[in-house]
């Protein structure tokens, strides 16, 4: 059985959906904190099941009879997410299974704003099992996020910035899901998941105000001043320093990719930032 932890989340669930398009639902197991938040996966004859990444014993349970386990690494912010991801790798293997599957991170550095996924890399190397690692680009929502406000005020305000292949949730999904279903693919630390293209701050400001027809002017902020911006929005300042991950890796070059195995994984043209957008807009939620 595969077991997809954090179903209940954004990229999990679509894991899952992926997942059911491939294999029968008997064959699909997912490991939920809250599981009254999964009906629509049991519905479908997933199995559900209650595991928490900060409590081994539910693990236990919830990976029963796994013979892959995609851990869907924590959404935490309050700083042991490393420690959760060593206690969900050690509940797979305990498990027995024969692959392990991460949802890692293309800036994954020592000494970086994504430091853990490099360790969880290094803790899933010293496990001893088959794993696979993959290095997901930059949510492409994330620069849908920073450009709604953009459109309501008219500035795209961040720090300093460079080149990002931004990765669609979606295309994310279908790249793990494809990964699961063929064992061997995408074996160890992936290449970066992400579309050839990159944009950049600059880009997106002009993209989104080509498409709505509405001024957008890029402003420029020193990293301290954007994270007092962000603290004067109402973001903890704890916080709203971990926003400057995106602007330092991408300045260093760290969120580009330049491989083709994303395109060449998903058969098709990635879902483009541009797309996004477009559908928002029609939407309505921009
Ligand atoms: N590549 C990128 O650009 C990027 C950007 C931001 C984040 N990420 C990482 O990618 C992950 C998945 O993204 P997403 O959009 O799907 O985020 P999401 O919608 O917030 O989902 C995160 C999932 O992690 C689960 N989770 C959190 N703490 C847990 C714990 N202690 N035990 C078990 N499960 C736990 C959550 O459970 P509940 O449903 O119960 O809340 C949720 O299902 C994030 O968690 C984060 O680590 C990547």
């Amino acid at each position: 059985m595969i077991i997809v932890t954090g179903a209940t989340g954004k990229l999990g669930h679509g894991i899952v959906n992926n997942l059911l398009e491939r294999i029968p639902a008997e064959k699909i197991g997912v490991s939920v904190r809250d599981t009254s938040k999964a009906n629509d996966l049991k519905v479908c004859g997933v199995r559900v099941m209650q595991g928490d990444y900060k409590d081994a014993n539910s693990l236990a349970h919830a990976f029963e009879g796994a013979s892959q386990v995609l851990i869907v690494s924590s959404s935490t912010t309050e700083g042991d997410a490393l420690i959760q991801h060593r206690t969900a790798i050690e509940s797979a293997k305990l498990a027995g299974a024969s692959r392990i599957l991460y949802t890692s991170h293309i800036g994954a550095k020592p000494n970086s704003g994504f430091a853990d996924h490099a360790a969880t890399e290094a803790i899933l190397k010293e496990s001893g099992v088959a794993f696979t690692s993959l290095r997901n680009g930059f949510y492409a929502s994330s620069a849908i996020w920073y450009l709604k406000e953009a459109l309501e005020t008219g500035e795209l305000i961040a720090p300093q910035d460079g080149p990002v292949s931004w990765a669609a949730h979606a295309d994310l999904a279908e790249i793990a899901a494809v990964a699961l279903v063929n064992e061997g693919c995408l074996d160890g630390i992936t290449p970066p998941l992400a579309p050839i293209e990159s944009l950049n701050f600059e880009n997106l400001a002009a993209i989104a105000s080509e498409i709505t027809g509405r001024s957008i002017k890029r402003i420029t902020l020193s990293d301290e001043d954007f994270v007092k911006h962000m603290v004067a929005k109402g973001y903890p300042e704890q916080y709203a320093k971990l926003f400057l991950g995106l602007f330092i890796a991408s300045r260093n070059g760290e969120l580009e990719s330049v491989d083709s195995t994303f395109e060449h994984l998903l058969g098709r043209k990635p879902i483009s930032v541009r797309d996004l957008l477009v559908n928002e807009l029609n939407k309505g939620v921009l």
